[in-house]
């Protein structure tokens, strides 16, 4: 059989990213180039920045995939691009570097959406997951709920009302004064916490594998007003300043907890009505224990997680899509690869 080495290239948010991947599960290479550090100090993800970033990352990242994958432009069969969603500047970064090089390479070109290739990282592990395949995608952009039936066969379950679940870990640890990105730092202060002593009302969603996070966000900004001894007048800035480390704990603790539960119900529910054959969870927030441990406690389901590498953004998972993509005949012509920064699934 034919080997098949696709070039992935990510760039839709902070990370520049290029990896080989040989047909779709055997990664050669995983380059990336975080800007997390840059993004830090401002709590957040600026998106002119990032984009920058990304002009000075993009061809070193894409010549170290080449040069530990010891493979030469000769031994690539294809280029695997995000087009969408994302970061519109970001993006575009990505899209104009692989037309370019699919034209000037001679290169077969593959558009792929992010939201689906964060399942792929389950592609790259010893054992692939099973059809049918409930998928629960989760990071600081994406919340959603698919059940693949085949590689381009799946239906979108639930998603998001509103702010994705890493969103509003990233915006309540900025409102309890703990560094971005908020998933693990909410995480750490929370082990010092007492989940017990602040009560989030779960949101209830007109369908009932929807998810929302905008109000516990709310919530929590309220209740860490209250603690700082204000009311909702207080400046969301100036309550970290003025809880405890206690409440801050606390807080934290609290929030996960309702943050993950909220995750659980869906999934759980989403679970018994379907009785797939596996389940993957994908995207960022994966990185969590506390959400890995309650899975596991209401599941009865073993759920393979990737290493945290590939959890987060990262090429592999758009190289190991690309592949898939391949076989489906998707290529696309380089003038026709249309960016989308809100591409559904
Ligand atoms: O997939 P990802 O790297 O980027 C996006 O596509 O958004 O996910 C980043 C998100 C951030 O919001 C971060 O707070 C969250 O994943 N995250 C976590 C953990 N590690 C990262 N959330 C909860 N617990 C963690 N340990
Ligand atoms: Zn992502």
């Amino acid at each position: 059989m034919l080997l098949m080495n696709i070039l992935g290239i990510e760039t839709s948010c902070d990370e520049t990213a290029a990896a080989v991947v040989r047909d779709g599960t055997t990664m050669l290479s995983n380059i990336v180039a975080s800007q997390i550090d840059i993004h830090q100090k401002y709590g957040g993800v600026v998106p002119e920045i990032a984009a920058r970033s990304h002009i000075e990352a993009m061809q070193p990242v894409i010549q170290e995939a080449l040069d530990t994958a010891k493979l030469t432009w000769d031994d690539i069969d294809g280029i695997a691009v995000t087009r969408g969603p994302g970061l519109i500047g970001s993006l575009l970064i990505g899209t104009l570097t692989a037309r370019t090089l699919a034209l000037v390479k001679n290169k077969p070109l593959y558009g792929i959406n992010h939201v689906e290739a964060h399942v792929y990282a389950n592609w790259l592990i010893d054992t692939p997951p099973t059809f049918p395949l409930l998928a629960l995608i989760v990071s600081g952009g994406h919340t959603q709920l698919a059940l693949f039936r085949g590689h381009e066969d799946y239906e979108l379950l639930g998603q998001t009302q509103d702010d994705a679940v890493g969103e509003a870990f990233d915006k309540a640890a900025k409102v309890l004064g703990l560094p971005y990105p908020g998933g693990p730092s909410i995480a750490k202060a929370a082990t010092q916490g007492n989940k017990e002593v602040y009560t989030f009302t779960k949101p209830k969603t007109a369908n009932l594998l929807d998810f929302s996070y905008s109000g516990l966000k709310t919530a929590l900004l309220r209740a860490a007003q209250k603690a700082a001894g204000g009311d909702h007048t207080l400046p969301s800035h100036q309550v970290a300043s003025r809880i405890t480390d206690a409440q801050r704990a606390d807080l934290a603790a609290s929030f996960q907890a309702t943050a993950i539960d909220v995750l659980v119900d869906r999934l759980e529910k989403a679970y018994m009505t379907h009785r797939p054959a596996s389940v993957v969870i994908a995207g960022g927030v994966a990185a969590s224990q506390p959400l890995r441990d309650a899975i596991s406690k209401r599941l009865d389901v073993t759920v393979p997680y990737p290493p945290m590498s590939l959890c987060t953004d990262n090429a592999a998972m758009i190289a190991a899509r690309g592949y898939f993509a391949a076989k489906a005949g998707q290529q696309i012509s380089a003038h026709n690869l249309v960016t989308d920064p809100s591409l559904s699934m």
